[in-house]
């Protein structure tokens, strides 16, 4: 959740060995899913890395993007900077829609605890690779819908656990 408490939801394709990445490339191409991506996230706000930014290399249409970087000197046309995630999820708060964490490997990471929703794209290959997906605390996460795709399962994923820590 973000401090002005908009739903933070990280979105993902994760192959079946949990790899996301190989260098700076997503190691498969799927056309359907990645309109799916399209569709999910437009009119909201992104959250991603700076390594995911270089490689896209540019904002993605009809969405608001915060990059986050370490880097006090990094600009790029038409996207936000935040330089940690408190300071991300605190712009994203005030920015159109729900804030769609869109990777890498890194930035999962360390929004993972953050989230209250997870909606990932479980592709059937297994990819050489060298970024993966955090591991998922089966405790923390329960299952709320699965769709089959040719190649790949569309699985949402919602917090378990209140944030106060209440089961819920
Ligand atoms: N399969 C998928 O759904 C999916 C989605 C997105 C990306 N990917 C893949 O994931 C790979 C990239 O992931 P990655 O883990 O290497 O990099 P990343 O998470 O995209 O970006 C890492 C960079 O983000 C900045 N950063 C990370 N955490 C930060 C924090 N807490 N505070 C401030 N800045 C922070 C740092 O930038 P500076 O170095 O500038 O300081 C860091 O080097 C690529 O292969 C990409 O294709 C896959």
């Amino acid at each position: 959740m973000t401090p002005g408490g908009k739903r933070v939801v990280l979105v993902a394709a994760v192959a079946d060995n949990g790899v996301i990445g190989d260098g700076p490339d997503i190691p498969w191409k799927i056309p359907g899913e990645q309109a799916r991506f399209k569709a999910l996230t437009m009119g909201h706000t992104l959250v991603m890395g700076r390594a995911t930014y270089d490689s896209i290399g540019r904002p993605l249409p009809g969405r608001t993007t915060v990059v986050l970087t370490r880097d006090p000197g990094w600009s790029a046309e038409g996207v936000l900077v935040a330089h940690d995630l408190d300071a991300a999820l605190g712009l994203a708060a005030d920015l159109p829609g729900d804030v769609m964490v869109a990777g890498g490997g890194q930035v999962y990471a360390a929004a993972m605890d953050r989230a209250d929703e997870q909606v990932l794209s479980f592709v059937h290959q297994t990819p050489e690779g060298d970024t993966f997906y955090p591991e998922l605390d089966p405790d923390s996460w329960t299952e709320t819908g699965r769709e089959p795709h040719e190649g790949y399962d569309v699985v949402r994923l919602a917090r378990r656990v209140s944030r106060r820590g209440a089961a819920g």
